[in-house]
């Protein structure tokens, strides 16, 4: 393929992007932006890691509103006790729990499998969101009583 025609190809693909780019904004524009409607989920389970910021949480609060089982696993203990408070406050939802998981521990998933196990209950949805590049380190409480370096880890 000589330069000219692999040029070609290239502005083609980035053509057909930029239509579509702008049909999806005047949709948007004329119908304005439609949330998509979910039926009532009762009776499923959701594990949504990271459920306590950001992204993480907005999933595991739009869960529960459904009417699910969300269990948020994360490693910040204090602040999930007051997210799991807010989102059954805001959904009714009673059924939303925390449970302890250092995504940065193998040992933590393990302890945090086990503990969902002990649990007998189904899985429907798993939301794998926390960021793996974020923190390599464990927390303290994942790796104790082996890291207690302020040094190596964040949350000492
Ligand atoms: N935001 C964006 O624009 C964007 C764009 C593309 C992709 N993403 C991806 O979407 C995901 C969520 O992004 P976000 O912006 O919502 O992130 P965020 O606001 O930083 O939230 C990350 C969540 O993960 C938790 N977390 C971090 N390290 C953890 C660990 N080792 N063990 C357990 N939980 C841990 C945090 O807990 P604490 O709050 O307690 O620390 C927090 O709840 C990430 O995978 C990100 O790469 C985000």
């Amino acid at each position: 393929m000589s330069p000219l025609s692999a040029a070609r190809a290239a502005l083609r693909v980035y053509a057909v992007g930029a239509a579509l780019i702008v049909a999806q904004l005047l949709r948007r524009c004329v119908r304005g932006f439609v949330e998509p409607v979910f039926s009532p989920q009762p009776e499923r389970v959701a594990i949504v890691t990271g459920g306590t910021d950001g992204i993480g949480y907005s999933t595991a609060k739009y869960l529960a509103k459904l009417g699910m089982h969300v269990i948020i696993a994360g490693n910040n203990d204090s602040k999930a006790q007051e997210v799991v408070r807010r989102i059954k406050e805001d959904t009714l939802n009673d059924q939303v729990e925390f449970l302890y998981c250092d995504l940065a521990s193998m040992r933590s998933i393990r302890e945090f499998v086990q503990t969902f196990k002990m649990k007998k209950l189904p899985l429907h949805v798993l939301v794998n969101n926390v960021p793996t590049t974020q923190r390599t380190q464990p927390t303290p409480r994942a790796s104790w009583p082996w890291c207690c370096s302020p040094t190596i880890c964040r949350r000492c």
